[in-house]
């Protein structure tokens, strides 16, 4: 009788093997490293202004790794560099790489080249740094990941003293995909069997600031330009495609000046305030365009969870000058038949529980598999009129649990630490899990003279949107992260430069990196075994859901992409090793060598 038992327990282990139920998440199996990284560099303030910027000598080029592999530093050769300080990036972290040219930028003849391994595979890449002399870009690097088959991508370093971002995720295992292009619109979707089963609060997903500030249309006399009004370069159709979940959609209706009974449209704003006597800013998109961009994306990428948190809800004067109009029933009726037109809203949802506690394939199953456009109002609607209708998919913004937190900083060096602090400041998962979704404006809030001198793009791009890849990455662990980390200029990588090919994939890969490494190394949060660490064949679901790497083209910097390119191309690579080039060890060679790693 004995041994009967023992083999039925050995037979039950058998099966379990077998159906997989052992396939969980276990502590020892944490991929992540507490390793120290080295610290990094803000953009200093007066960089960002283009004379004293134009001299500048020293750039960053950030590696963010969202793998269970280290990323090890091969070699390095540099040439006319006073520093060229490159190092591995152990899982789970960024590190900010130096780079000092020597001298002025007169030489043109300076290059270096880092060489990098993912540990373990026989997957490889590398960074150069090249400057080009003489012409209007000069400032340059390029990602080469042709060795993983992920293409190659010439930058321009967006402003003096600024960092390049490049963040890879994936594993051997499930295909690697980095942050050169954008991957498919539907992310999401693409790993519900990652996320179906987490709540919304253990998501983490991009967000836009002042989304449908993508231009400025005038529709009230103020004085906001696109310098110091406008917040994203691309409508929130391409938003969506940049992987935005989150959107900070402030609504108003636009009064002409003598009758505040009649009004021209719904329009976005963005107001100093949009209660004051005298409002300062302007228009941005109608929401008629908003409606039609959000429908063309889901259209094309059905089954997706989209957040919009609509603010204001008031009237103003198309000159803005005599308080706001509050809104009275028969105005909201309006509003509500408006939002009415957009496609896949969630009807009736269930409120006994917050939006925040329910599980991801809760809403992405929401109209037979179409996903949810979930509209929260959240704006200045007086006491007496409706503020939800359930049946109509809208709901008021205490339906989800939030804790939007901005720190209204005028620098970045200043707005990280804080962000940082906030989303520390709690734990994911376990017994003190943090019950609140947690919006990390990661965004500067410069004062008017300087957004107006320098514009709201250049704060984005150059100090603020670099600095979430070492400095904000760094700041995460398993246990610690946003739900939204939103921007402004998403996926705005080169000044004006906002048609689809020429934007940059960093925060787009960075959601999908956190949600399929960061938060599934959290075995209180992803019970189990991390979706990167699975053997191959182990659910055939998820082998359809791995990452593409199909696409081995090049784009140059000036936005040309080739899909094909011949074998041997590789830009910015370096033949001969000058007499005078430092190899990684220190060495300086005394006369000139072919590339040993050409
Ligand atoms: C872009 O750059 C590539 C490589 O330098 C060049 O071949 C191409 O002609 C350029 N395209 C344009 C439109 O300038
Ligand atoms: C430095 O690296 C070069 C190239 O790999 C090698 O030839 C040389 O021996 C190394 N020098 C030292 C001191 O290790
Ligand atoms: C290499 O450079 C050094 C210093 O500039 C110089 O003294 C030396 O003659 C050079 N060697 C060759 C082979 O060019």
């Amino acid at each position: 009788m004995k041994g009967l038992g023992s083999l039925a327990i050995l037979a039950s282990y058998a099966w379990l093997l077998v159906s997989g139920q052992t396939d969980v998440c276990r502590v020892r199996d944490r991929t992540f490293s507490t390793e120290p990284m080295p610290g990094g560099s803000h953009q200093p303030a007066d960089k960002m202004n283009p004379v004293s910027g134009a001299v500048s000598t020293r750039f960053y080029v950030t590696v963010v790794n969202l793998t269970p592999h280290r990323i090890r530093l091969e070699n390095t050769h540099s040439y006319q560099m006073d520093i060229f300080d490159f190092g591995d990036v152990p899982q789970g972290r960024a590190r900010q790489n130096r780079v000092k040219y020597r001298g002025t930028w007169a030489t043109g003849d300076d290059a270096g080249e880092a060489y990098y391994r993912i540990d373990g595979t026989d997957k490889t890449f590398a960074l150069r740094l090249k400057s080009y002399i003489p012409n209007s870009a000069p400032r340059r690097v390029v990602l080469d990941l042709s060795g993983m088959g992920l293409g190659q991508r010439e930058y321009v370093f967006p402003g003096a003293e600024t960092s390049v971002s490049l963040v890879i995720t994936g594993s051997n295992r499930f295909g690697f995909q980095a942050s050169l292009r954008h991957g498919p619109g539907n992310w999401m979707r693409r790993m519900y069997n990652v996320i179906r089963d987490r709540k919304v609060r253990h998501l983490v997903m991009p967000g836009t600031h002042d989304s449908g500030m993508s231009r400025i249309t005038d529709k009230i006399t103020s004085i906001g330009s696109e310098t110091n009004t406008q917040n994203q370069g691309i409508n929130i159709y391409d938003q969506l495609r940049a992987g935005s979940r989150w959107f900070d959609l402030r609504i108003g209706s636009i009064h002409p000046n003598d009758n505040a009974g009649r009004y021209n449209g719904f329009w976005v704003l963005h107001v100093n305030d949009e209660l004051a006597t005298l409002a300062i800013g302007n228009s941005g998109e109608s929401l008629d365009d908003v409606i039609s961009e959000v429908n063309r994306f889901t259209s094309e990428n059905p089954g997706e969870i989209i957040f919009f948190s609509i603010r204001y809800l008031v009237g103003r004067y198309e000159f803005p000058d005599r308080g706001p109009i509050m809104w009275n029933t028969a105005m909201v009726n309006d509003f509500f038949s408006k939002l009415r037109a957009i496609n896949n809203r969630c009807l009736n949802l269930d409120t006994s529980t917050g939006f925040e506690n329910q599980k991801a394939s809760y809403f992405m199953d929401q109209n037979e598999g179409k996903g949810c456009v979930i509209l929260l109002l959240n704006g200045q609607l007086p006491g007496d009129v409706p503020k939800e209708s359930f049946g109509d998919g809208i709901y008021h913004i205490r339906r989800i649990g939030i804790q939007d937190h901005w720190s209204n900083k005028q620098t970045a060096d200043a707005m990280a630490p804080d962000q940082i602090a906030k989303w520390r400041s709690f734990n994911r998962g376990g017994g003190s899990d943090y019950g609140n979704l947690h919006i990390a404006q990661w965004l500067v809030t410069p004062d008017a003279v300087a957004s107006t001198v320098l514009s709201l793009q250049a704060y984005a791009i150059q100090p603020t949107n670099p600095s979430l890849y070492w400095a904000g990455v760094n700041g995460m662990d398993p246990e610690h992260w946003p739900n939204v980390l939103m921007v402004d200029y998403i996926g705005v990588q080169q000044r004006d430069q906002w048609g689809w090919d020429q934007l940059s994939a960093e925060l787009y890969t960075l959601a999908v990196g956190l949600n399929l490494y960061m938060v599934s190394e959290n075995c209180d949060v992803h019970g189990k075994k991390s979706p990167l660490l699975r053997s191959r064949g182990m659910g055939t679901e998820e082998d359809q859901q791995r990452l593409e790497t199909s696409w081995n083209g090049i784009i140059f910097a000036n936005g040309t992409t080739i899909n094909n390119p011949p074998p041997t191309l590789h830009l910015g690579r370096v033949e001969i090793l000058r007499n005078g080039t430092v190899l990684g060890n220190g060495t300086v060679l005394e006369t000139s060598i072919p590339n040993p790693w050409f």
